[in-house]
């Protein structure tokens, strides 16, 4: 680049030139001589003659000086003459040289600067070397670092701590800005994780884009801005663990299995908690670990038991106010006056208990993050131990909803074995009544008629006929009482089992009806209170066949699966509205079905009845065996 040179007198005249002056002028050498250097560069400084003298009387040198020629920048650097034989010369030289493009430069440098400083994303500039040139304040404030901790370092030294998305270590090859100075290619959006100065994960999403010159196959650097998305991470795997955990709650996970998960969960979000769950004891006085992954045994042991209070460390006083408590420093907190050894023994600073309150006000449990350095909430930290508190609260509740249903089961099961007894028994009474009483009366009543017959026949009185049709009467009101003891109690269940009991009723009733029965029974003895009930069904629904359907056909059939009975009683009768059937106004005198579906509800057990009118009649039940 051509540089112009010029002797400059005390008035400040121009004494000498070279061509290159002329040149960058755009004036003639013998123009130039003598002019005045005000007149010969415009936009000079106006204080451009006393810069001048200052330079001849102090000997040193000013440069880096603008002015414009011709809509030219040029840069002047004035120097002082060299001394001659010991004397100071009068006068100066100006180097003048062209700065249109560094000038160019410079301006848009500094809007660019501006620009950059003021984006709320960070910008780092790095060299061919992979060295970091610049870096704007939002870097340093993501980054958590000063412009001296980041200007000057290698890339790859800066973030060698670097992972993946999935929390992998990222080998520093792998960062897209030297990538980018490699290859040239640019990045966009790659997500990775690098620790700030106070040990947190900051993740950055990291563009990085070649500074290529005009005819540069090879990027002479690299711009990498980012953006901070910790926060936006944070949330989204919460809210997916948060997923994960309802999901199990919702699936009926037990208990300690989910309360472990919330716990990892827990120390996964709040970097460095080590978490516990302690459950409260049912009279509420005392608290025992539920789940505690990562805590030692012996501490665990420790606090196995430790009373509810309001001096009683962090989780014992949570419970007793019902209400958070986060202390910062266990070693200074008088809460934790009585524990601070045993706590110091395990390397525990900082303790916090978050209760959980359950819908009825009863405090069931809490949930303690422990801290090997004194620590004070964040409101990160509280957003997460609110979320494990609800999602406890939820799966506890659900845990005990379950219980409750258990209990009613349990007691449902044995109301209906008892009423099943009760019921067995008031049978038996009354076929013994009918047995001991009724029969023997209507026995006796006809042997006294038998008497009195035959005393008539021997005396030749004659008999009368309303007599005998007495006799006949009780003789067969004899036989119907004789039946129903049996069908009240029928003998052959308790002494043989449900298969014969069951075949002997179908026998009476192809007897009876003379219809065509066909029978499968495939079943071992069951306990005296299920034989009775699928009796008292098949009784039921055989005897509705009898009554109602006028049918040819019956079939029966009784067999056990998978721990199960499964019953089915169908005739080719005249079928009926089962809609109407089911309607309890028209059905009032007629409970025989309802009661059937009910004490089969009761066991556990189901009932349906499939029937159309002049079609037929199947019902079908099912009862659990164990
Ligand atoms: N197998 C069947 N074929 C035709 N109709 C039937 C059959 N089973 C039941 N029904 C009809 O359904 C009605 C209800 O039956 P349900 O057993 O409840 O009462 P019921 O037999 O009339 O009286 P109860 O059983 O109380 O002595 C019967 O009145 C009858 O009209
Ligand atoms: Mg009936």
């Amino acid at each position: 680049m051509p540089v112009g040179c010029a002797v400059v007198d005390r008035d400040l005249r121009l004494t000498r030139t070279n061509a290159a002056l002329a040149a960058l002028t755009g004036r003639s050498s013998w123009e130039l001589l003598g002019a005045q250097v005000t007149e010969v560069f415009a936009g000079l400084a106006p204080d451009t003659p006393s810069l001048c003298h200052r330079v001849m009387e102090t000997r040193t040198a000013i440069v880096g000086m603008f002015a414009a020629v011709g809509g030219r920048a040029l840069r002047i650097d004035y120097h002082p003459l060299p001394a001659t034989n010991g004397t100071p010369s009068d006068g100066l030289w100006i180097v003048v040289s062209d700065a249109t493009v560094h000038h160019a430069l410079t301006a848009s440098e500094a809007r660019y600067q501006s620009v950059v400083s003021a984006m709320a994303e960070g910008v780092i500039l790095v060299d061919a070397e992979a060295r970091i040139t610049a870096c704007n304040a939002s870097a340093e404030r993501i980054l958590g670092l000063d412009q001296d901790e980041i200007v000057g370092r290698l890339l790859a030294d800066s973030l060698s701590a670097a992972v993946r998305a999935d929390g992998t270590p990222a080998p520093p090859d792998e960062l897209p800005a030297v990538d980018t100075l490699r290859t040239g290619r640019a990045h966009n959006d790659v997500v990775r994780g690098v620790r700030g100065r106070d040990g947190r994960m900051v993740w950055l999403s990291l563009n990085s884009q070649p500074l290529l010159a005009a005819g540069e196959s090879r990027p002479h650097g690299v711009a990498l801005s980012f953006t901070d998305v910790t926060e936006r991470r944070t949330a989204e795997r919460l809210a997916s663990s948060e997923m994960r955990l309802l999901e199990m709650v919702a699936t009926e996970t037990p208990l300690p299995a989910i309360l472990r998960r919330l716990a990892l969960l827990v120390e996964d979000h709040c970097q460095g908690a080590v978490c516990a769950v302690m459950r409260v004891s049912e009279d509420g006085a005392h608290l025992h670990p539920l789940a505690a992954p990562s805590l030692p045994v012996g501490y665990l042991a420790a606090i196995d038991g430790v009373a509810v209070g309001a001096r009683e460390g962090s989780c014992g006083t949570a419970v007793h106010r019902r209400e958070p408590v986060y202390v910062v420093d266990i070693a200074t907190d008088p809460l934790w006056a009585g524990f601070a050894e045993l706590a110091r023994e395990h390397g525990f600073a900082a303790c916090w208990s978050a209760p959980v309150v359950a819908a009825d006000g009863s405090v069931p449990a809490t949930i303690a993050l422990y801290f090997s350095e004194p620590r004070a909430p964040a409101d990160a930290d509280i957003r997460v131990t609110e979320l494990a508190v609800s999602i406890a609260r939820l799966a506890i509740e659900r845990e005990r909803a379950r219980e409750a249903l258990r209990e009613s089961e349990r007691k449902r099961v044995d109301v209906l074995a008892r009423m099943l007894r009760a019921e067995d028994e008031e049978r038996a009474r009354i076929a013994a009544d009918l047995h001991d009483d009724t029969i023997q009366v209507l026995a006796g009543s006809l042997l006294s008629i038998d008497r009195v017959l035959r005393a008539a026949r021997t005396n030749g009185t004659g008999v009368p006929t309303a007599l005998t049709d007495a006799r006949m009467l009780l003789s067969s009101t004899l036989d119907r009482t004789r039946r129903l003891m049996f069908e009240i109690r029928p003998p052959l269940l308790e002494s043989h089992g449900l298969g014969h009991a069951v075949g002997e009723l179908l026998d009476q009733t192809r007897r009876d009806m003379g219809i065509q029965v066909a029978v499968t029974i495939d079943l071992a003895r069951l306990s005296p209170s299920i034989e009775s009930l699928v009796y008292r069904t098949v009784q039921e629904l055989v005897a509705n066949a009898r009554k109602h359907a006028h049918a040819t056909r019956l079939e029966v059939s009784l067999t056990a699966a998978n721990g199960r009975l499964q019953g089915l009683v169908g005739d080719d009768g005249s079928g009926f509205d089962t809609t109407r059937a089911r309607d309890r106004s028209l059905m009032r005198l007629h409970l025989g079905l309802q009661a059937v579906a009910e004490r089969l509800r009761l066991a556990g057990g189901d009932f349906s009845i499939e029937s159309r009118p002049g079609l037929g009649t199947t019902a079908r039940f099912g009862l659990p065996l164990d």
